[in-house]
């Protein structure tokens, strides 16, 4: 997607990898900065303190983390060491151990010294594989939005949780994907902005929308049932974390609600994830994925705007208050009306018949 103008994404290759760019999210949306990072320990890092984010963008940075960890040392040891060490940052989004499995696993059976150039080629394959199949996901996302546009014959109003843009991804994102390809179809729509707190998440997609001219509105995380009562919402559209084998979907905390009132509601409720967000080893999400549980400061210190217009945090939490920082929730897939992936549209319980072969490399171990 364009900044001021300028085709930029999340993630880039520097010196034929011998450093990785990448836009430090932490800042946004009050400043855009780029950042090179030079070593695999600070992309690690960039992973955990969400400089990057978002299910399918941490995947392919951990790839990058291979490439310059493998530099520095090419050993079984070291490699195995750094990919748990990657792994242990974001423990819910599925992706990234996907990721990071898929390549220790080719890298592993050459010999050393082809190892630093096999790994710098996938993560430029990977790189470019994660922008192709964010556009399919629009595709077929714009498709859904087509349909109740052609209905109601005025602007398709969307409902988003968190951020499933182009940040969360190499490219185009997952869910905004669909918005973005309507878009650019001419289809008349507005987007609900859930604002996400505690990371407030919902900026950043308030943020994207607004470069491109797409109308929205970010509301607070607790109006999205409001809405739905009063037909403010045609549908809803969130990405996903990881998704089990029989649909079950976990994305950013506050997801599993906006289920609930789509479903009272009859608000159509999709997911836009690539394959690689789901999980075919489990079923449960509920009881089978770990959900990340972040620092209380999280929640106790909001980042604002002084009077001044400077960046600044402030504490709205007292540090002697408990406080619980679940960051994801599970949505059943008895609440999810279609997924969206880079094949087309399915209903949770068809996945894998869309992706036999997933289901199948579960099956054989
Ligand atoms: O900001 P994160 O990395 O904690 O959140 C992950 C996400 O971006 C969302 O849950 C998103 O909806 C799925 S990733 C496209």
């Amino acid at each position: 997607m364009k900044v001021n103008g300028i085709p930029t994404r999340t993630i880039w290759s520097i010196e034929h990898g011998q450093a990785v760019g990448i836009i430090d999210q932490t800042k946004l949306p009050f400043e855009f900065k780029k950042e090179r990072l030079d070593d695999w320990r600070q992309v690690r890092d960039a992973i955990a303190t969400m400089k990057v984010r978002g299910a399918p963008l941490i995947g392919i940075a951990a790839v990058w983390a291979l490439v310059l960890a493998i530099r520095d040392n090419a050993s079984d040891d070291f490699i195995h060491e750094v990919r748990s060490e990657l792994i242990a940052t974001r423990p819910t989004a599925v992706n990234l151990q996907w990721a990071v499995d898929h390549v220790v696993k080719r890298v592993i059976s050459l010999p050393q010294k082809d190892r630093l150039p096999a790994v710098y080629k996938l993560a430029k394959e990977m790189t470019q594989a994660d922008v192709l199949t964010n556009r399919a996901i629009g595709t077929h996302g714009a498709r859904v939005i087509a349909e109740i546009y052609a209905r109601k014959r005025e602007p398709v109003n969307i409902l988003t949780h968190c951020n499933a843009g182009w940040l969360a991804t190499v490219d185009y994102g997952t869910a905004l994907s669909a918005v973005y390809i309507a878009f650019e179809q001419g289809i008349p729509l507005h987007v609900w902005v859930d604002e996400t707190r505690p990371r407030e998440q919902g900026l950043l997609t308030a943020w994207e929308l607004a470069g491109v001219g797409i109308p929205h509105t970010v509301i607070a995380d607790n109006a999205g049932g409001h809405l739905m009562q009063h037909r403010e919402v045609d549908a809803v559209i969130v990405g996903a974390d990881r998704i089990t084998a029989i649909g079950d979907v976990a994305n950013k905390v506050g997801t599993y609600l906006k289920a609930l009132a789509a479903k009272d509601m009859d608000v159509p409720f999709y997911v836009a994830a690539p394959s690689s967000t789901i999980d075919w080893s489990i079923q449960d999400g509920k009881h089978s994925i770990k959900i990340e549980n972040r620092a209380g400061d999280e929640l106790r210190i909001v980042r604002g705007l002084d009077k001044k217009g400077h960046a600044c945090d402030v504490r709205i939490i007292s540090e002697q208050t408990n406080v619980e920082n679940p960051a994801f929730d599970v949505t059943p897939a008895k609440l999810v009306t279609g997924i969206i992936t880079e094949r087309g549209v399915c209903a949770p319980e068809f996945l894998t018949r869309l992706f036999p072969e997933g289901a199948r490399a579960h099956a054989r171990g």
